[in-house]
């Protein structure tokens, strides 16, 4: 770790002192093996509890839902013959992931249902469940759902942080996978849901994604939230991260970031601004092939699962994908 604190070190970055090129840090994986079946059906999977991988940012608006949904249809598209994906939108009071898949208008379950039954498989929309609701024309989507609950039903006495875990735990049984979308993690949890039910699952060993834009706030937020993390166990090692939208003419300044982010966490390289994503998002769409998203949900799929079929290198074709920059290529060269 530097010895600088947080707002010297960004002033260096962002004043583009460091020239560095993007740091890219390693990370065990193991195997993992699912059943064929529809998520949450009564065969749950055989063996040991799904990996875990929480998706987090110490600022809002950086692209942890956009991520989150891709990831886990990345892994229910790639991952082997009947792998098990389950996404949990943990956003108690403005959970996007209904809206982005463009399910918003529909009654479907959500976790406040498992909140009134006790049973957190009443909160889960299986990829059938979600194409009864969705139009066919936005694509299938691969993965199961627990979704946010209705903001007019998001009261924290009723789905509490306790609800939010049971149906980690529960999600864990039936899938290979659970990602898990938050809300921004800060010094003073308001929310109880980091304290209660995300950071224990980290320090027995679940895996997390941060996510940064190249902007102070954020930045410096999120290395001391990462700092904080190591000083609990929560190690660089299961800690990835990346920088997202970087706007054109900012490479210098986000590979000094990517540098720096490297200290604290695994971190995958930067995702420039790209017009494709944010299209996508609002027209209910995966960017599951998306030269500069694609790889770095490879990447950290590859990281958590170790299995091959998350090997980035399907995107080695990419003119100016993640990995061209971790390997210094960039268009024109
Ligand atoms: N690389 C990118 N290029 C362009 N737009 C992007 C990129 N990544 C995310 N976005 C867009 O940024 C917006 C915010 O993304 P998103 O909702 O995923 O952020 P969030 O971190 O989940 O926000 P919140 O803190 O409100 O939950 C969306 O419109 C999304 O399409
Ligand atoms: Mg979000």
């Amino acid at each position: 770790m530097a010895d600088a604190g947080p707002l010297d070190e960004l002033d260096d970055l962002f004043s583009g002192q460091h020239g560095s090129t993007g740091g890219h840090g390693s990370a065990g994986g193991h195997g993992s093996t699912g059943q064929r079946g529809s998520v949450g059906g009564a065969a749950a999977r055989s063996g040991r509890p799904g990996d875990v991988l929480i998706v987090m940012s110490a600022k809002g608006g950086v692209g942890k839902s956009t991520t989150s949904l891709n990831l886990a249809q990345y892994a229910a598209e790639y991952g082997p013959d009947g792998y098990r994906v389950t996404l949990i939108d943990a956003n108690r009071g403005q959970g996007d992931v209904r809206t982005y898949l463009r399910l918003h208008n529909a009654r479907t379950a959500t976790i406040y249902d498992a909140a009134r039954t006790g049973d957190p498989a009443t909160g889960l929309l299986t990829p059938s469940d979600i194409a009864q609701f969705r139009d066919a024309r936005w694509g299938s989507v691969d993965f199961a759902l627990i979704p946010a609950p209705p903001s007019s039903l998001a009261d924290p006495e009723v789905v509490t942080a306790r609800v939010y875990a049971d149906a980690i735990a529960y999600a864990r049984e039936v899938s290979d996978l659970v990602v898990v979308d938050t809300q921004i993690s800060e010094e003073h949890d308001t929310t109880n849901l980091w304290d209660r039910a995300l950071i224990p699952l980290l320090r027995e060993g679940a895996w997390c994604l941060s996510i940064t834009q190249p902007i102070p706030p954020a930045v410096k937020n999120l290395i001391e939230r990462l700092q904080w993390f190591d000083q609990i166990g929560i190690g660089p090692a299961r800690v990835m991260s990346f920088v997202n939208m970087v706007d054109e003419g900012d490479a210098e300044t986000a590979d000094a970031l990517v540098t720096r982010l490297g200290q604290v966490s695994t971190c995958l390289g930067w995702i420039p601004q790209d017009a494709d994503v944010e299209s996508a998002s609002s027209l209910g769409r995966f960017v599951t092939d998306n030269p500069n998203f694609g790889p770095v949900l490879a990447t950290a799929l590859s990281n958590v699962t170790g299995l091959p079929g998350f090997d980035p290198s399907r995107h080695d074709e990419a003119p100016v994908g993640l990995l061209g920059r971790l390997l210094g290529r960039r268009k024109g060269r």
